[in-house]
């Protein structure tokens, strides 16, 4: 298939776009560039623009005879979602609506769309099934979930196949450690303890340790993102007309903050001072899937099942990377 793959040059679009490329699709990289990076897509591959410029991603659909979209572009910091709503709604559902507009415009009805566990907000119970109410607590999670929303109306009203896949914490990089993680400002938790352990930050701060847990602290299901892009090209095999298709991409295990800074101390060798700090706003206490749907319908299995090789993975980017892209 001709797949676009829009926020091809981020993290998770990019892993998503070279195994697309590998497993014989041909595939362009759509991306604005303002989180993307250059040096994360194969030459020749980018196509730079906005998904708010609706003339020219009709264009570019129409160029390259696109059969299915990758939707990866989008704002995902949770924080900055609740004190700058407007820059969400506006990208998150003002630049999808138009990339499905020029959709539309050009015949293109296949799409794989990157959702979150955040649609799902405080969960009901842990691990979480596809099933719990979506009930999202940030405008980052909300906007998510009007595009599932949309999506769904455009299936039936339209004979639209779309997958919404609800990734729980993705993490790692490629174990080749040409493509990694590399977040301006960095939020996430592996590679804010990766940059302690290159020394480039004094401390790892610990949001919370007297949190309902067996430890204390936040547990999440960590993902890699190799594993998140195969089940993305699963998906796409699997979009007919009128399919509807949402599931969770997690692992099904809970690691907590302290398990990972441990492993990562294990892997690096570095002793990674950290300090305890009061909870983040708005962290649930534990979020695990139930990754059964994925598993039955998609075929799927992670093949990182556990935090070492994922922090494995993350460390040989940061230690070759210790700029990140550096463009
Ligand atoms: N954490 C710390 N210290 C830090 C950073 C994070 O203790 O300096 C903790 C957080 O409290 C959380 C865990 O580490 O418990 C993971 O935090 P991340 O920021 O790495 O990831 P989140 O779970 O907050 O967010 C991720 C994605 C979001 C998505 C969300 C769904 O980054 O895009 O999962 O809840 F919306």
């Amino acid at each position: 298939m001709n797949v676009l793959v829009s926020g091809g040059a981020g993290y998770v679009g990019s892993h998503a776009a070279r195994m697309l490329s590998r497993a014989g699709h041909e595939v362009w990289a759509y991306d604005n560039l303002v989180f993307g990076h250059r040096g994360a897509v194969a030459p020749g591959r980018l196509i730079e623009g906005d998904l708010l410029d609706k003339a020219k991603v009709v264009a570019t659909l129409r160029e390259h005879q696109i059969d299915a979209v990758m939707h990866f572009a989008a704002f995902a910091y949770v924080g900055e979602s609740v004190t700058d709503p407007a820059k969400y709604y506006h990208n998150n559902i003002v630049g999808t609506l138009s990339l499905m507009d020029a959709m539309r415009e050009a015949g293109v009805w296949r799409i794989v769309f990157s959702s979150t566990c955040a649609t799902y907000g405080e969960p009901e119970s842990v691990p979480i099934r596809e099933t719990q109410a979506q009930n999202p607590i940030n405008p980052y999670g909300y906007t998510k979930l009007v595009i599932e929303r949309a999506l769904s109306d455009f299936a039936k009203a339209y004979g639209w196949g779309y997958a919404a896949l609800r990734y729980f914490n993705a993490a790692g990089a490629s174990t080749d450690g040409d493509l990694g993680e590399d977040h301006d400002p960095e939020t996430h938790l592996i590679p804010l303890v990766l940059q302690v352990a290159l020394g480039q930050r004094e401390h790892i701060t610990i949001f919370g340790d007297k949190l309902p847990t067996p430890d204390g602290t936040c547990i999440r299901d960590y993902i890699h993102v190799d594993d998140l892009a195969s089940a993305h090209i699963s998906a796409l095999e699997k979009l007919g007309r009128g399919t509807e298709f949402r599931c969770n991409l997690g692992t099904g295990q809970g690691t907590s903050v302290k398990e990972v800074i441990d492993a990562c101390r294990a892997i690096t060798g570095r002793p990674i001072p950290a300090v305890v700090a009061p909870p983040r706003a708005g962290d649930p206490p534990a979020l695990i899937a139930d990754a059964g749907l994925a598993r039955r319908e998609l075929g799927w299995v992670p093949r990182y099942t556990s935090i070492t090789p994922i922090v494995e993975t993350a460390w040989k980017w940061h230690e070759s990377h210790p700029d990140g892209y550096a463009d």
